[in-house]
């Protein structure tokens, strides 16, 4: 596809540089500058994507092309240690040859068939979600699971189906309390529940009814709940994008309880902290089932870079939804359903959640190490598994931190709270592990 593009929008010189460097793997270089406008990778990006692009991200000069486990290779050839897994997504690491050879497999035999009809892979993928769910120590009565193809969507479902739930009881009980520092999506049923106002203001209005409560503090959950307007609460369990805190586990039994009180459903937005990230299936199987949510959305993870998502729900949110009220084309595809239950299958193996854990031990005790010798800059170490985060004093410019690892080749994303986001791929090797860890000291050593 790059190539095709390639081919189509560059000079011949770059057509050639590009065959030329295909397919193999240079040593990392100590210091990588980025690269500037006469490189490949310039051309690329001022003549064939920058200016039929739709503005998003602010994104550095580096045009990726393939990777292998945890490492990744640039346009220029250039190799680097993949901390971000695509954010939180390739948990399996990139080009995972047993999702290949699905990929293939599926391919030749049925990608798409619409939910008008029934297909062998979805139903395989939702009775899996279900069944290793249970296994897990997470939502103990689980029932029911729909399939989508992204995380915002999944958080639409949820949305749509505690609507749906508590509108039965009163037609006016349609509020939403959501948390400070959440991050739930960006369409604008989620983007609603994201209270950023950096995402919200430029699409103002949203929906209404939305409010906004602290975490690990029920006294402001308690003043903003109702029993006659909430239909429903939404939290991360441990929230990424906001800075990778983790919610206590009472405050997450006593929200539950306060909602079972005032017959409010309770979301668990799993879609960055699940799937085996913190060395659980769930970050909920930590709880008891007393802080059990009704609904639980997942994506990322899922489908280890193949869009899919799904929204798991209990029988009594099941209980209330009829043919027609909620639906997607290509939710449950075959294709994408293979590769979940592919994931899920390995990623609930209790051995494989072993080695996370294992692993995690080994970012914690160096990355607290680095804490220590670095007590001018950073302020803590936070998160749990392979959801880490380093909270950098308020002066730190992390950017140049970041800057500074990607140019030593190794890639780290940000969060909210002046924090660096560790989310590498849940099976990545000790070799990238120490290798990754090393360029991050020096980096922040190197902070001034
Ligand atoms: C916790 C959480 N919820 C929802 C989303 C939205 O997912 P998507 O980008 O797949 O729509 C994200 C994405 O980062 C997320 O981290």
């Amino acid at each position: 596809m790059l190539r095709r593009t390639i081919k189509n929008g560059l000079k011949p010189s770059i057509i050639r540089f590009c065959a030329s460097t295909a397919g193999s793997a240079s040593k990392p270089m100590k210091k990588i500058v980025d690269a500037n406008e006469t490189t490949a990778t310039g051309q690329y990006i001022n003549q064939v994507s920058k200016p039929y692009t739709v503005t998003t991200y602010a994104r550095p000069n580096l045009v990726l092309t393939h990777g292998k486990g945890s490492y990744i290779y640039d346009l220029e050839n250039r190799k680097y240690i993949d901390f971000t897994a695509g954010i939180a997504v390739t948990c399996l690491g990139h080009s995972n040859e047993d999702i290949s050879s699905i990929i293939s497999d599926q391919s030749k035999k049925l990608i798409h068939c619409s939910n008008l009809y029934y297909n062998l892979p979805a139903g395989e993928l939702v009775s899996k979600i279900i069944n290793k769910t249970k296994e897990s120590g997470g939502l103990h009565n689980a029932s029911r699971v729909f399939l989508c193809n992204s995380g915002t969507e999944a958080n639409e479902a949820a949305m749509k189906f505690a609507r749906k739930y508590a509108k039965q009881q009163n037609p006016n009980k349609i509020e939403f309390i959501t948390f400070e520092n959440s991050f739930h999506g960006r369409s604008l049923g989620a983007l609603s529940l994201t209270p950023n106002e950096k995402y919200q203001k430029p699409f103002s209005p949203l929906i209404p009814g939305v409010h906004i409560a602290k975490p690990n503090d029920i006294e402001s959950v308690k003043s903003l709940i109702s029993k006659d307007k909430t239909c429903g609460v939404i939290i991360e369990p441990i929230q990424g994008e906001g800075g990778v805190n983790t919610i206590d586990s009472n405050f997450l039994i006593e929200l539950r309880k306060l909602c079972d009180e005032n017959n409010v459903i309770l979301i668990y937005d799993e879609i960055q902290c699940g799937l085996g990230r913190t060395g659980k299936l769930w970050a909920h199987s930590y709880l008891p089932k007393e802080g059990h949510p009704d609904i639980v959305t997942m994506a990322k993870a899922l489908g280890n870079g193949f869009p899919i998502g799904a929204t798991m729900i209990t029988d009594k949110i099941e209980s209330q939804l009829q043919v027609g009220d909620h639906g997607t084309t290509y939710g449950g595809n075959p294709l994408g359903s293979r590769i979940g239950s592919y994931v899920i299958d390995t990623i609930s193996d209790t051995e494989f959640l072993n080695e996370v854990n294992e692993k995690s031990t080994k970012f914690i005790n160096k990355l607290t190490e680095i804490a220590n010798e670095n007590n001018d800059k950073i302020l803590k170490i936070k998160g749990k598994g392979l959801l880490l985060g380093i909270q950098f004093k308020s002066e730190v410019d992390i950017n140049k931190i970041v800057e500074n690892c990607r140019q030593y080749g190794l890639l780290i994303i940000t969060a909210g709270m002046n924090t660096i986001r560790l989310v590498p791929a849940l099976n990545i090797g000790n070799d990238a592990i120490n290798e990754g860890l090393e360029i991050l000291e020096q980096s922040i050593k190197e902070y001034k």
